[in-house]
């Protein structure tokens, strides 16, 4: 497996790869786990050469977020990768990457005013820009994100869509903790106490789907989610929305033909986690 440091390195890998080759791509920001690992080994199966790329993407982090302290382990994540049998590691500096204050800036129309993107202004617009830059430099034919990202995901699909990028976007299931929680690189931020109320995310979205039957309008399931939240003293909510699950948009009732899908933000102690679940059959 190649590890590349710098862009000059990837453009000789690049152009070096047969013309003919299905080349995957997995963007990540390390701190590898089995989310991750999932979307590697599908790349690896369904494509002649996978590219995972590493970074820390500074322009999607806000100025009171985790930029620093985002945990980083590049020698772990590269053997882990090596294992699964992943051709190549991108791993740029910031310099490289950004090696001016960037100019251009995305602004996302409707599938940003809901969500992540409406608690993290400016986030997604760093999502874009980052792996629009990874799209140019690594020319994958397939590009594969996660569910857990629902919106990240979205946007990034309705990005190759309007910019026509040749590519097509994977999207891949959700890996989860045997207990529900959704794999995430800040589940290590959190305490033990953090840890068990941290099932409040996906406990909650798990027994609104179950229940689904009981529940005849969007308000009532939002009461739901309050009244399970009693039940967590450390989790501050950010967010519980019942939306379209293709535009993101609030529904006018849960008929199946909108796709109602349930997502969910909260903080425990200072770290925020996200987790989505389709609603309905
Ligand atoms: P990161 O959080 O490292 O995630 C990289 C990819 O792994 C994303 O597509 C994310 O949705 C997916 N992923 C993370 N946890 C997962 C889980 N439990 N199950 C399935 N997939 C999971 O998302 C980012 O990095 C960045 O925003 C990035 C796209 C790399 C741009 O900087």
């Amino acid at each position: 497996m190649d590890i590349i440091r710098n862009i000059p390195d990837l453009r000789i890998y690049r152009k070096k790869i047969n013309p003919n080759f299905r080349i995957g791509l997995v963007p990540t920001m390390g701190a590898l786990h089995e989310g991750h690992a999932t979307l590697a080994q599908a790349s690896v199966k369904e494509n002649d050469l996978t590219i995972v790329s590493i970074f820390v993407n500074p322009t999607q982090f806000g100025p009171n977020e985790d930029f620093e302290r985002y945990p980083r382990d590049l020698e772990k994540d590269a053997r882990m990768l090596a294992g699964l049998g992943v051709d190549a590691i991108f791993a740029p500096s910031t310099q490289e990457v950004y090696p001016a204050k960037a100019q251009f800036y995305f602004d996302i129309k409707d599938l940003d005013q809901k969500l992540c993107g409406a608690s993290r202004p400016g986030h997604m617009n760093g999502v874009v820009q980052v792996v629009s830059i990874l799209f140019h430099l690594v020319q994958p034919t397939h590009a594969y994100f996660g569910l857990k990202d629902y919106q990240q995901c979205r946007i990034i699909q309705t990005l190759v869509e309007e910019l026509h990028f040749p590519l097509e976007v994977v999207p891949c299931p959700i890996i989860r903790e045997e207990d529900g929680l959704a794999m995430s690189s800040r589940n290590v931020y959190l305490n033990r106490e953090e840890r068990e109320q941290a099932l409040f995310l996906s406990q909650t979205l798990n027994a609104i789907q179950a229940r689904r039957s009981e529940f005849s309008s969007i308000n009532e399931i939002q009461n739901f989610a309050l009244k399970e939240l009693d039940k967590f003293p450390l989790v501050k909510l950010d967010y519980f929305e019942v939306l379209n699950g293709k535009t993101l948009e609030d529904l006018s009732s849960l008929d199946p033909s909108f796709q109602p899908h349930l997502f969910i933000a909260a903080y425990l102690g200072k770290t925020r986690l996200i987790d989505n679940m389709a609603f309905g059959d």
